[in-house]
């Protein structure tokens, strides 16, 4: 089985190796092609990659290429996993809107739909590439923002591509964890909504949900990290849990607020720390896993205090900082490839999942996963601000799509101007200027 990894450059793509080196199992991996427009990027993680596989008998064998449709050929799975502008873009996809005076954030707001605006192009045209030159392969998108660019693939590709996010496992493991849950994999997590704006609504163990003593426990619900983000009135006034995501929506001008006061934003603290791991690795003689996994243990340690305002660093275990999405990507790539059954929180066309949004809207919720693909499954109505807010985003989500077809500029400050997070039409034309000052990627809008 040959996996191609887009983005094959990328700091995380150890993990991914890491979660394949443990399958030893008939039909896991046993190819993996990396490819990166940076041969540099390539070098150094397919060093850190040698030095991991030592000592493991069954390892994939590894090779890299910078040329896109040999690294697609002949593709059973590819994982799409690219940053296009690299972290340099989503420093500046903050900065602009915080300057703004509106979230800047990788994936949500305004900060969301500059990075979405450059790489819908991008994932369009790798999509097309797949459908031409492996046209039975699997596509996993972790790209971000994820359940936009898996709808812009999804129409070249249909149900062959899938987004996966590692969020919602790690809210619905923790809810486990706090409520003593002996076997967290065992439950079933009601959760639905768009990529990074979902609500898990009950948290079922043999048939008997356990969400609602959650909520009835101030201690426990104050015990975790959505409980410490949120605060306990709040899940209650709710009566669910949000991903840690609608932190943006529901504490708006604190998050903006606290953004604005950081000394950097995390988009620019990661881009300085990565360079680092790169620029360390230009010495041939590097001690390659060393330096990586330095530099991912400093990541880590810093994930909750750059990123969430309110939580406390070092709130979240081990398991759940590294143990997500390579863990989703495995699992989904197991169960289609040999046809073992599972559940897992998906990226997929909508069907008939949510009433309120279109079949081909791509949501998140829990699927059936087989050899024949995600299938998702009923879940209840959300709630009715929940599904204003879904509604709302999936239409700039689809303003974003007709922008980057059409290369219409209006079109693009439609799509930042109906965003719940952007409050103002002038603010969002000022947006569209700034943001196509400064990124390449957005030079097609005119
Ligand atoms: C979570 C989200 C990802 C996001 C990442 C940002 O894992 O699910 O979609 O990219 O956080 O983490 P970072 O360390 O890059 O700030
Ligand atoms: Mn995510």
């Amino acid at each position: 089985m040959r996996l191609t990894i887009l983005g094959g450059g990328g700091f995380r793509v150890p993990l991914v190796y890491g979660a394949l080196l443990t399958d030893h199992a008939e039909g896991r991996v046993t190819r993996v092609v990396l490819h990166d427009l940076d041969a540099g990027r390539l070098d150094a993680v397919t060093r850190v990659l040698a030095e991991q596989a030592a000592g493991v008998p069954d390892a994939p064998e590894v090779t890299a290429t910078t040329d896109l449709d040999e690294a697609l050929r002949g593709a059973d799975f590819v994982f799409s996993a690219i940053r296009v502008g690299g972290l340099e873009g989503r420093a500046n996809d903050e900065r602009v809107a915080l300057a703004e005076g509106v979230l800047g954030q990788e994936t949500v707001g305004a900060g969301g739909i500059a990075y979405g605006l450059r790489t819908v192009p991008v994932a369009v045209d790798i999509a097309r590439r797949v459908a031409r030159l492996a046209p039975d392969a699997w596509v996993i998108n972790f790209t971000n923002p994820a359940g936009l660019v898996t709808e812009a693939m999804s129409r070249h590709l249909g149900d062959r591509v899938i987004g996966i996010c590692d969020s919602p496992v790690g809210l619905g493991r923790r809810i486990a964890r706090v409520l003593g849950v002996k076997n967290p994999g065992e439950a079933w997590i009601d959760y639905v909504g768009l990529n990074h704006l979902g609500w898990v609504r009950g948290l079922r163990v043999a048939g008997r949900d356990e969400l609602p003593r959650l909520l009835a426990d101030p201690e426990l619900l104050g015990s975790f990290e959505e409980g410490k983000l949120f605060g306990t009135d709040w899940l209650r006034s709710l009566g669910a849990i949000p991903n840690e995501y609608l932190h943006y929506y529901y504490f708006n001008r604190e998050a903006v607020r606290a953004y604005q006061e950081a000394e950097r934003t995390r988009g620019a603290f990661l881009r300085d720390q990565q360079a680092g791991f790169y620029d360390r690795m230009r010495d041939p003689d590097a001690p390659a896993l060393e330096v990586w996994d330095r530099t991912r243990a400093e990541r880590e340690a810093t994930y909750m205090s750059e990123n969430r305002e309110t939580a406390g660093a070092g709130e979240r275990d081990a398991d759940d900082l590294s143990g997500g999405y390579e863990k989703v990507a495995l699992a989904l790539m197991r169960a289609i490839a040999r046809d073992e059954r599972t559940t897992l929180i998906l990226n997929v066309r909508n069907q008939h999942t949510l009433s309120v949004l279109d079949a081909d809207a791509v949501i998140e919720v829990p699927c059936l996963v087989d050899a024949n693909g995600a299938h998702p499954v009923a879940v209840a109505p959300l709630p009715d601000h929940a599904t204003g807010l879904v509604c709302s985003v999936k239409a700039v989500e689809r303003e974003v799509l007709a922008a980057a077809e059409s290369g219409s500029r209006t079109t693009a400050v439609k799509a930042f101007a109906l965003h719940p997070l952007v409050d103002s039409v002038g603010v969002a034309r000022r947006l569209v200027e700034g943001y196509t000052s400064v990124h390449p990627g957005l030079a097609y809008l005119t």
